[in-house]
């Protein structure tokens, strides 16, 4: 019998920390919390025990039903929100979202992405109460929210300038939303500071509580707000914008932490970011939005390698894809006067043709020629610069592997082009046209 059995815990149980610490077990969720500490939890009985040879390395906290209950999916259905248009020749009233119908499953992390102003934020407020949409509706899991106040809709929030009190301590901050807390769910101070304490412990900032603002650095400011949104368990957390002010290195370090916080905490999380590489990275799902509109949703390699239109193609990858003037004739692709591949049983029509920076493939009798125009070394790729006239930017960029040798005194450069890697839009409608052969 091994310590944890002896202490009363099913074979069973134990065995899902050592074998599968993520998952569920019958209404138990793992989750580790501390690798400091050897702390064990089962149902609501909190069981301090020594860490048995087994599970050495690992330690959880494992929360009841009760709590995977507080997460939810979340439905917006038909939202819309309208403000009046201020400038005299403009419309009477800009949609800021429009009609946006999605839903999120329980405990995932959407990547909610557009270009400034498409209405990121406003959907944010909206679901979290700041604002009130024109029309639509709002579920966190059955429940109808969208009359709810904000104080009532259980939500975390990090907002995009993620203002902490600058006159209170990181300790402080993090315990502002809880004394704020009225009636039943009014907590004693013990229980504040222990609940401050965890949310601290996670976002590891533990050891700054007595620090004021000023004496952090901006991924520590960062991680005090999250740590905030956190503190009284939200059922949804919605962070907008949360790395903006931050450095790439501390970007990408934090971003990681954000992903590792959600996993283990299983709040469903709705992430806002201009950045596609971003919202890629960390997201199970991305929603990419345009002036108030879904664009399309789907996990970020779907969206990646099919998108529905230019638009989304265009604003996915870095660097971004290359666009050109191209026909459909005679069930062959062009691209100026060049014939690049075939294409199935379509009409003939202009079209603009998309080419994946990795879709290029240097090759000496390739039908793709290019004006070679420079060649520039990023370690493990190259980034082939080069010119065509069919081209609707004045530059395309190739990335092949740093194995491959270009001679940049040459004028011209020979590509044969990948067929995943090729897309073809309407000229007009800019939606995306299937032209390969099955
Ligand atoms: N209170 C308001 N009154 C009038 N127009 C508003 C208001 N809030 C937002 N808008 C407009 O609604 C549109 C969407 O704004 P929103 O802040 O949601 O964009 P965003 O996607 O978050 O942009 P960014 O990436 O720059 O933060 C914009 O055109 C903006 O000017
Ligand atoms: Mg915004």
């Amino acid at each position: 019998m091994t310590e944890l059995e002896k202490k009363g815990f099913s074979h069973n149980f134990i065995q899902s920390i050592v074998l599968y610490p993520e998952k569920m077990d019958e209404g138990r969720i793992l989750k580790q919390i501390d690798f400091r500490f050897p702390v064990y939890y089962e149902g609501m009985k909190a069981m301090k025990l020594g860490c048995p040879t087994k599970v050495k390395s690992r330690r959880y906290t494992v929360c009841d039903r009760k709590n995977k209950e507080k997460t939810m999916k979340v439905i917006l259905q038909n939202l819309t929100k309208k403000f009046p248009g201020r400038s005299k020749n403009g419309p009477k009233e800009i949609a800021a979202v429009d009609d946006f119908s999605f839903e999120i499953p329980d405990g995932k992390l959407i990547g909610l992405l557009g270009p400034s102003g498409c209405g990121k934020s406003t959907t944010l407020n909206l679901l979290c109460g700041l604002q009130k949409p024109t029309s639509g509706k709002i579920f966190f899991g059955e429940e109808d929210v969208t009359d709810l106040p904000a104080e009532k809709r259980g939500v975390g929030v990090v907002f995009q300038n993620y203002a902490l009190y600058p006159h209170l301590t990181v300790k402080q901050n993090i315990l502002f939303p809880l004394e704020n807390l009225k009636g039943a769910q009014k907590l004693s101070k013990a229980e504040m500071m222990e609940k401050a304490n965890e949310a601290a412990r996670l976002v590891q900032i533990d050891d700054l509580m007595e620090r004021k603002p000023s004496e952090l650095s901006g991924g520590q400011q960062q991680r005090v707000a999250i740590a905030r949104a956190l503190v009284k368990r939200p059922r949804v957390l919605l962070l907008d914008e949360p790395l903006s002010n931050l450095d790439a290195r501390l970007r990408l370090q934090t971003r990681e932490e954000i992903r590792r916080i959600q996993r283990e905490t299983k709040i469903t999380t709705i992430f806002v970011t201009h950045d596609q590489e971003e919202a890629m990275s960390i997201s199970d799902e991305i929603v990419v939005m345009k002036q108030g509109v879904i664009q399309q949703t789907g996990r970020p390699q779907e969206v990646y390698d099919a998108p529905v239109n230019l638009f989304v193609a265009k604003f996915l990858g870095t660097p971004p894809i290359n666009v050109f003037q191209g026909r459909i004739k005679g069930q062959k692709l062009y691209i100026g006067e060049e014939v690049i591949m075939e294409t199935k049983d379509l009409p003939d029509q202009e079209v603009f043709v998309g080419v994946r920076p990795e879709g290029f493939v240097l090759s000496k009798d390739g039908s793709f020629s290019c004006e070679l125009k420079g060649v520039e070394v990023m370690g493990r790729d190259i980034s082939v610069v080069c010119a065509n006239r069919a081209s609707v930017n004045p530059t395309i960029r190739a990335i092949i592997s740093a194995e491959n040798k270009v001679d940049a005194s040459r004028a011209l450069v020979r590509f044969t082009l990948k067929p995943g890697k090729v897309f073809v839009f309407h000229k007009e409608t800019q939606e995306r046209i299937c032209f390969l052969k099955d």
